[in-house]
């Protein structure tokens, strides 16, 4: 059945295409490196090209849609998440694993309406596979539909964590407590793609249970979300209330029951300003 966003979404797909022709031109080439916020925030000009790119081209299209982008938000453009139709972009995720040439590298776009989400593309470009999701119709790895392994247990789970661009004393400290704990309890064993929407896709795809991260942002966990949730998956925040997509905090599961385990052992209270903050 047709819905009122077909043209949109059959836009993303397009357009992940075309950045992903883009980053895969650059990805052997020499780069311009710079830091962000800090020292361990890169962005690249693949990263600033790619969402000019994405961005220019889908304003032309839907010009009273909302857009926001990693790298606009980084130049300081304000991010309003409000009722419109509402696209969430990074351009490259995994920018660190761009830079040296790790194959986990993704164009991630999420769609919202009135915040509800409607669909997410992830595509991994150096390895040619595109992720969609769409909100009651399935979620896919190069069309061919996937889901969520089901795992109902955290002592039979592969979990993906992030180390993330933060190295202040209270998020790292964080982080590496969990890291113990979660090792620990036991889970089966600990793994980093260096990308949040790829993470995502690993666990929709069965091939990790778990994924847990705070201090990402909403372009990095909107596409996801949808493919997730879509692959028979659960998302919310690690203290196992709703996911806000604006708080930069995210738990995304196998199963229920892995995400309330996860919940038990993991806890993440450090303080964290939102996207949406003024
Ligand atoms: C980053 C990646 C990484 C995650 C960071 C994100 P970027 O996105 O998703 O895996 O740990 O929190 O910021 O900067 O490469 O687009």
């Amino acid at each position: 059945m047709e819905d009122q966003y077909d043209a949109c979404f059959d836009a993303a797909v397009e357009i992940a295409r075309k950045a992903g022709e883009m980053i895969r031109e650059a990805f052997h080439k020499p780069k311009c490196i710079t830091a962000k916020g800090c020292a361990t925030d890169l962005v690249t000009e693949t990263d600033e090209a790619v969402e000019k790119m994405i961005i220019g081209h889908l304003r032309e299209r839907f010009p009273d849609h909302n857009f926001i982008g990693e790298e606009s938000t980084a130049a300081g453009a304000r991010c309003v998440f409000d009722e419109r139709p509402t696209w969430m972009i990074d351009p490259v995720d995994g920018t660190t694993n761009f830079v040296h040439r790790f194959p986990y590298v993704a164009v991630s776009i999420g769609f919202l309406a009135k915040k509800e989400f409607v669909f997410g593309v992830i595509y991994n470009a150096p390895q040619d596979i595109m992720y969609t999701g769409r909100t009651g119709k399935g979620a896919f790895r190069n069309g061919e539909a996937i889901s969520a392994s089901g795992v109902q247990q955290l002592n039979q789970s592969l979990v993906l964590l992030e180390i993330g661009s933060s190295r202040e004393a209270e998020h790292l400290d964080e982080k590496v407590r969990n890291y113990h704990n979660l090792a620990k309890h036991p889970v089966r064993s600990i793994r980093s793609l260096g990308s949040a929407a790829l993470n995502m896709c690993a666990v929709a795809s069965g091939e990790g249970e778990a994924y847990c991260e705070t201090g990402m942002h909403c372009w990095d966990v909107a596409a996801g979300t949808v493919i997730l949730r879509e692959a028979g998956g659960y998302v919310c925040d690690p203290d196992g209330t709703e996911l806000d997509v604006m708080s930069r905090r995210c738990l995304a599961t196998c199963s229920e029951n892995v995400a309330k385990e996860m919940i038990s052992v993991a806890k993440y209270n450090a303080p964290l300003a939102r996207d949406d903050a003024a």
